[in-house]
């Protein structure tokens, strides 16, 4: 018996660290999806879910790298009286185990939203008390992604509470992406890695290109702003989150939206859409789906790009890829356009042990939305950019 007892322990111990290990090998880039939050608020169904699941197939984003589904807030409604949770029944009828199948068999993956305090930011009911016991009925439903926010917590310690669910999901024995949605109240690139795959690092987004309302909401320029100093806080299997997309639900013009999206690869940010994917534009989806600028976000490096040259309307950014290619997005802030003529040989940059000096090195320029080469580094850079947009492109080096 005490032998059966002591085996049994060290199996548990054993399975325990297997989890975890799986926990630490996932979201090795940063994660691609949709989210239902942006565009549908608490309007959230089986129908709508399905359906996105289906446009995420048909409109190419699936193929472009984009894999999770998930819901965000409102679908619990209740729990038993054992503590389970209750998905609204009216609006997903068929269960979310039913839901998190039918994703499955697209070959997508499936998400959903709880809380750590005792509601969700809609009120509904939060983690706060269930964590092992909800982590447990996700794993059964099959969810391979949870986003876990930080309305009504009480003044819990977040990095306690985080724990407890990130340890709750590793003990559940499913891989699933832990999201951590506290805003960067919390300052959680500092103690979430290893913890979560992804945190919050401000307020949520809004649908706007620079504007920060009174309750916190930002838009885009004034989410990069935030950004700058925590590159060293993300890589393979932790990343900043600055929030989800907000491509395609018509509040920018295109250009601004192909700036957002452009500025969130650089950023190593996880692209989760928030839009209607049933019914984009064509612009839309262009900009969704441009498979060179996603593969600068994707870059096995997990290198988060950083601020190289700030000269008020006009930024340049920097992001190091394998292969010693290079990133660089030239930011016009500006509603006016920026005549740029951009002497390479004048470029050093210095980042994490690594030094890039132009005039010594001779790189290809192959331009990322125009899908072209454009020249190479021992030439000045002659471009107009439009107002509010970016240049963004690849640097290759060239061997002599
Ligand atoms: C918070 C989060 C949002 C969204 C809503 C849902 O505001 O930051 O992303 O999940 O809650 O209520």
């Amino acid at each position: 018996m005490k032998l059966l007892i002591t085996g049994l322990f060290i199996l548990g111990a054993f399975l325990t660290e297997l989890s975890s290990q799986n926990a630490d090998k996932i979201a090795m880039t940063p994660p691609m999806g949709w989210n239902s939050w942006n565009k549908f608020g608490c309007d959230v169904s089986e129908k709508l879910i399905k359906e996105m699941a289906d446009a995420m197939v048909s409109s190419g984003m699936s193929k472009a790298g984009y894999q999770y589904v998930v819901i965000d807030d409102c679908w619990q409604i209740d729990r038993d009286s054992a503590g389970n949770i209750i998905a609204d029944p009216e609006r997903f009828p068929s269960g979310i185990k039913a839901l998190a199948d039918y994703v499955h068999s697209k070959g997508l993956k499936f998400g959903i939203y709880s809380c750590a305090g005792t509601k969700t930011c809609q009120r509904r009911p939060g983690s706060r008390g269930y964590q092992y016991q909800d982590a447990r009925q996700y794993a059964a439903w099959g969810v391979d992604y949870l986003k876990y926010d930080w309305c009504y917590n009480e003044e819990q310690d977040a990095k306690a509470a985080y724990k407890t669910m990130s340890d709750a999901l590793k003990e559940s024995g499913r891989p699933i992406v832990f999201s951590i949605c506290e805003w960067g109240s919390n300052e959680p690139w500092k103690w979430a890695e290893g913890i979560g795959h992804l945190w919050r690092t401000t307020a949520d987004i809004r649908d706007c290109f620079d504007c920060e309302l009174n309750w916190g909401g930002l838009g885009v320029l004034n989410i990069i702003d935030k950004q700058v100093d925590l590159w060293k806080y993300a890589g393979p299997g932790h990343w900043n989150d600055p929030d989800m997309l907000e491509v395609g639900n018509g509040g920018m013009s295109e250009e601004e939206y192909k700036t957002h999206f452009s500025m969130w690869c650089m950023l190593a940010a996880p692209l989760m859409a928030g839009n209607d994917l049933r019914n984009m534009t064509e612009s839309t989806q262009m900009i969704l789906t441009n498979k060179e600028v996603i593969a600068v976000n994707q870059d096995s490096l997990g290198n988060q790009g950083i601020k190289f040259l700030d000269m008020g309307d006009h930024e340049i950014w920097v992001k190091f890829l394998k292969n010693n290619e290079i990133a660089v997005c030239f930011l016009n802030r500006s509603e006016q356009p920026w005549l740029c003529n951009y002497n390479w040989g004048k470029m050093n940059i210095y980042h994490i042990g690594k030094a890039v000096r132009f005039s010594s090195m001779k790189y290809k320029i192959r331009d990322l939305w125009e899908h072209k080469m454009i020249g190479t580094t021992e030439q000045n850079l002659n471009k107009e950019i439009p107002g509010h947009c970016v240049l963004m492109v690849r640097l290759i080096p060239v061997k002599e």
